[in-house]
């Protein structure tokens, strides 16, 4: 049919009009609402940065209070919301849990579900702002087989989430203000990414009118593929074995150019940056700052900075225009945190939580919306007669 065009993986079809996030990938510029994602970094919050995807603006000093308040009298999850992680294998991965939990909200907070009203959208947003960082300790906790914590709302989101994933009921925790601060500029770093695999997978579930809750947990699993958000975990397996073998970044770097196994160089590469992803260089900054303070393991950092060093170098990577993105030294930091490796994309959906909400109400606010319905070429036989089971 003649008003088909084929576009593989989207390569150059805009989905939407977007006014949240601007990259430039030739660049490798990243900005949030226009403002460069290294001064949010450097002088903002992973609150702050929510507001700011969320509704626009950076918020006055009294928006903030009332933002920060209101998230934290919804951080509770429903005590039978508790007992649903009951019925997961203590072996889960984090992320189905994650998804499952965030989807089961739409069942235990029916109030907040209709997408038609903008207060019932206001208190979906604030009930996963909230809780988000709940279900994600206590998916945690269900891996390691620890009772829950109740949140403390004395304590800041990312403090709160430290305390619930690694603390104790009835023993004082004490947050390392180091490791929440860093914990909180990843979330930044992870904040928005425009049009990126999860976000449309929330905008296309949330065209059909589906409900917030519901829409964000098919962004969850979106997320969790592993070329995807889920390279984060795929990179630090990638440097235990490089470990595990000698440590030789140089015959792993042949492998892959040779795409031997089809082994890739996991946290390099990226659809939209033919650039160094402006991510990957503030996280390869804080690795190094943030190990030398928390005693990281060096040799692992080593062979990154000599995986990247390599590549960099290589034609194969310059031909294609291959740069560390965000992911490549994520995964050190987290280890050094303290997470297990299979918590490592749960982290990335809790940063990328403001950025999945701001597009699904982006797109209810447009007049313009219409649901998501991409047409295809059909390959397949034109015509041909039912044959009864017994002449075949
Ligand atoms: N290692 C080796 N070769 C690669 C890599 C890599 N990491 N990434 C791309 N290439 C090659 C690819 O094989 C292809 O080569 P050829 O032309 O010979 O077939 C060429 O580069 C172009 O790659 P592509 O797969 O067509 O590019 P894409 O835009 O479809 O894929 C990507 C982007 C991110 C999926 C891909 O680069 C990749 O698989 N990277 C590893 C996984 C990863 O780190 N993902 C995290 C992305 S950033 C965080 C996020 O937003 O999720």
């Amino acid at each position: 049919t003649g008003y088909t065009t084929l576009d593989p993986g989207f390569v150059n079809t805009a989905s939407t009009k977007s006014a949240i996030t601007y990259i430039d990938g030739e660049k490798g510029i990243l900005r949030y609402r226009g403002y460069p994602i290294e001064q949010l970094a450097e002088g903002s919050t992973f609150l702050e940065v929510s507001y700011l995807l969320i509704y626009g603006e950076l918020p006055s000093v009294d928006e903030l209070a009332a933002f920060t308040t209101r998230i934290q009298r919804h951080t509770l999850l429903h005590e039978d919301l508790k007992r649903f992680f009951d019925g997961f294998p203590r072996n889960a991965h984090p992320m189905p849990v994650l998804s499952s939990a965030v989807n089961a909200l739409s069942a235990y907070y029916q109030d907040s579900l209709d997408p038609d009203d903008p207060e019932q959208v206001e208190l979906s947003t604030t009930r996963l702002l909230a809780k988000m960082p709940t279900i994600a300790a206590y998916a945690y906790k269900k891996s390691v087989g620890q009772p829950f914590l109740y949140p403390d709302n004395s304590l800041s989101l990312v403090e709160n989430f430290l305390r619930m994933t690694f603390g104790f009921p009835a023993e004082p925790y004490e947050v390392d203000p180091e490791i929440a601060k860093a914990l909180d500029m990843l979330l930044i770093l992870h904040a928005d990414h425009e049009q990126n695999c999860s976000t449309s997978t929330v905008r296309m579930v949330g065209s059909s009118d589906a409900n917030l809750f519901t829409s964000v947990s098919a962004g969850i699993n979106a997320l969790w593929g592993p070329l995807h958000g889920g390279a984060n975990q795929a990179v630090l397996e990638m440097l235990d074995e490089i470990k595990a073998n000698g440590g030789d970044a140089k015959e792993f770097v042949r492998k892959v150019k040779n795409k031997e196994d089809g082994v890739k160089l996991m946290g390099f590469g990226h659809r939209v940056y033919r650039n160094y992803d402006p991510r990957a260089a503030l996280v390869k900054k804080a690795a190094d700052t943030i190990l030398s303070k928390l005693g990281g393991d060096d040799e692992l950092l080593d062979i990154a900075k000599s995986l990247e060093e390599t590549a960099l170098t290589d034609d194969y990577f310059i031909e294609r225009k291959l740069y560390p993105n965000v992911d490549f030294y994520t995964g050190l930091i987290y280890r050094a945190m303290g997470f297990p490796t299979r918590m490592f994309t749960v982290l990335f959906a809790m940063g990328r939580l403001p950025g999945w909400i701001a597009h699904w109400r982006e797109m209810h606010e447009d007049p313009a919306t219409k649901i998501g319905r991409p047409r295809q070429i059909y390959t397949g036989y034109t015509e041909r007669n039912y044959i009864d089971l017994g002449s075949r």
